[in-house]
Formats: C-alpha cells, sequence, structure tokens
C-alpha cells in the first residue's frame, strides 16, 4: 500500500483529500501545525473512512522537525497544503507568509531531494494568474505580478519546485485552484473559518445561520452581466479527487522528470448575486444582503479552462453548484 503524507490534512481541502486518499487505497500520513485547524478533524476522517491517518502535530518552518520526520517515515508520494492562506493578512504579515509558506515548502523539497523522494503535488491558487486577460483561463495565460504577498508564496513556490524538478530530478504537479466550496456529504468535516469568514461561502451560511448580520456583497460596479464579481467555485470533494487523478499520473510516470501544472475548476463562472440566488433556492432560506464598495484587491472575473486538467488528469467535476452549496449549509448547521 503506497504511503502518502498530506500536510496541512486537517485543513479544509487537506481533509477532503485525506478521505478521498483513503478511499482510493493509500496509506495516508497527516502533518499539520493546528495554527488553523482542529484536531477533531483526525477523528472526523477517521469516522467517515473507517481508519484514523497516523499523524504527527509538527512546525514545518522547523527544519529539525522536517528532518526528524523523514528520519523516521518514508513515503511515496506527498500532497504540500500546509500554507497560511488569507489574502488580506498576507498584505498586513508577509513575512510571516514567506517564512511559514516558502521555508516549508524548501525544507520538505529538501529531504525529498536528500532520500530520493519523488512524486510531489502543490497547492497553487489561480491566484497566479491575477485578472487573466481572456477567460476562460489556460494554464498558458501569463503570471501576472502577485497582489498579495499569499499569491506571491504561490507563484514563488511553483518556480522553486520547477527549479528543484530541474536540479534533482524530482516529478512534480502544481494544481492551480479555483474556489473552493462546500463539503463532504457527510457533513463530519468542511469549512472551519477562525473569526469572521473572509471567502463567500462560509460567510453566506453563518447568515443564513443568523450567526452573521448580514452578507456584505462587495461591489455591483464590475463589468459583469449583474455588475457583482464572477468566481468559479468549484466542491471541494471534486477538487480532492483531482488529486488522487494527478498523484496517479505521478506514480504512472516512469523515470520522467516533470513539473506541470493544471487549472482545476469546474469551468463555469458564477457571480455573487447568481451564488446568493442559487443558495436560496437549493437550501430554501432567505439571505439578507447588502450592495456595498468593492473590496481592494478583488479582480472582475475568473474562470478556469478545464480542458488540460480533464484530458491529462482524466478528471472532471461531477457535483453541480447547488449540491456543493447544499453540503455547505449542511455542513454549517453541524456547527455549534
Ligand atoms: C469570492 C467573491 C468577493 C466575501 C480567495 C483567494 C484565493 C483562494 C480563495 C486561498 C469575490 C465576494 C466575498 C464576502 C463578497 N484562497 N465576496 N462578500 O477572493 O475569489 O479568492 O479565496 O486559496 O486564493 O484569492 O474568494 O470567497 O473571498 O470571494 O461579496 O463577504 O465573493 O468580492 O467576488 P476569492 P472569496
Amino acid at each position: 500500500m503506497k504511503k502518502i503524507l498530506v500536510t496541512g490534512g486537517l485543513g479544509f481541502i487537506g481533509s477532503h483529500t485525506a478521505v478521498e486518499l483513503q478511499n482510493s487505497g493509500f496509506d495516508v500520513i497527516i502533518i499539520d501545525d493546528l495554527s488553523n485547524a482542529r484536531i477533531e478533524v483526525l477523528e472526523n476522517i477517521g469516522k467517515i473512512t473507517g481508519k484514523v491517518p497516523e499523524f504527527f502535530q509538527l512546525d514545518l518552518k522547523s527544519k529539525a522537525q522536517v528532518t526528524s520526520f523523514f528520519e523516521n517515515n518514508h513515503v511515496d508520494g506527498i500532497i504540500h497544503f500546509a500554507a497560511f492562506k488569507a489574502v488580506g493578512e498576507s498584505v498586513q504579515k508577509p513575512l510571516d507568509y514567506y517564512e511559514n509558506n516558502i521555508g516549508s515548502l524548501v525544507y520538505i523539497l529538501q529531504e525529498m531531494r536528500d532520500r530520493k523522494l519523488n512524486n510531489f503535488i502543490f497547492s497553487s491558487s489561480c491566484t497566479v494568474y491575477g485578472q487573466a486577460d481572456e477567460l476562460p483561463i489556460t494554464e498558458n495565460a501569463p503570471i501576472k505580478p502577485a497582489e498579495s504577498p499569499y499569491g506571491n508564496t504561490k507563484q514563488i513556490g511553483e518556480e522553486i519546485i520547477q527549479d528543484s524538478c530541474k536540479a534533482n530530478g524530482l516529478n512534480a504537479i502544481a494544481l492551480r485552484y479555483f474556489n473552493p466550496i462546500g463539503a463532504h456529504e457527510s457533513a463530519k468535516i468542511g469549512e472551519l473559518p477562525l473569526g469572521v469568514p473572509q471567502n463567500l461561502i462560509p460567510y453566506v451560511t453563518q447568515t443564513a445561520a443568523g450567526i452573521r448580520e448580514q452578507l456584505s456583497i462587495f461591489g455591483d460596479d464590475y463589468d459583469t452581466p449583474d455588475g457583482t464579481a464572477i468566481r468559479d467555485y468549484i466542491h471541494v470533494v471534486d477538487l480532492a479527487k483531482a488529486h488522487i487523478a494527478a498523484l496517479n499520473r505521478l506514480l504512472h510516470q516512469k523515470n520522467e522528470t516533470a513539473f506541470e501544472v493544471f487549472n482545476v475548476g469546474t469551468g463555469k463562472g458564477s457571480s455573487v448575486l447568481e451564488i446568493v440566488k442559487a443558495f436560496e433556492k437549493a437550501t430554501n432560506q432567505n439571505l439578507n444582503y447588502k450592495i456595498v464598495e468593492r473590496r481592494a484587491g478583488d479582480i472582475t472575473a475568473a474562470y478556469a479552462d478545464t480542458n488540460i486538467a480533464n484530458e491529462k488528469l482524466n478528471w472532471k467535476t461531477e457535483k453541480s453548484l447547488e449540491e456543493a452549496l447544499l453540503s455547505a449549509w449542511k455542513w454549517q448547521n453541524t456547527q455549534s
């Protein structure tokens, strides 16, 4: 049974990927520092799959802790989610973001180099494209200057990995996520935003649950059909399955040194107002919202061209937007 390390594996996408890895017959080891995740997620993964993954609470910013882990554990592949990911926070604390997101990546890649470990999957983001010149966005779209230190850590991360593939014979794939939403159908795992949610869907579900007074829609003066910004909202389980597809591609690529990137989205754009209406329809809830000023740094529209991912990963999304929104609402209702 192939053993796969999932860093940040108790986080939103990491936990859903751990479930799909176990469902696909892989043995899973999770490293998480619990800075943005709860330990209960570990047992909840076990409740879904019947097996609690091996877990290490480690600080990947510590080279000594990373080295010690690899001295005692052999893995056949690594899916690296561990990173700080709040765009706004990254503007306030850039050095924390570079130290954590870049430092941990370099330490892990050094261990892979020294121990001749292979098969690395990197959690990247469509943020690297900024506001793309053409839609839908293909993997060849130009990488724009990052609008935030968070986005910069994703761009730099991809470059570091590419250089390591060239120099050290690493096989790697970067998945550029669009907007992950929703939760596992069991409602045992889901998105756990700490504090006031920055992202749209958790704010929507918390407003519907009465935790938040009102949703603020950031701007209705964009150059879009209804004036609100457009994104590509992908069910987190579909996104998790894209990681299994990427891993299988790496495991079956013998003696190839390659760095590939794939856009992981649905290929369909939805505006904020369309999301609000779809949520109200799917859940039969009335959402209290108001239109306010644009949020600084937001782009007008982004949605993926998924042809290359569909073809090369032999993967495509299976869940609808309604399913994703309903699963987010079901998850919200399990949260006290
Ligand atoms: C979506 C849309 C907002 C909240 C970011 C990161 C990206 C990834 C996902 C980490 C936008 C609008 C939002 C609200 C609103 N993060 N909105 N009211 O900004 O597309 O992407 O999160 O990997 O890297 O850039 O996602 O959910 O914050 O916003 O109107 O209370 O919803 O303006 O148009 P975003 P989001």
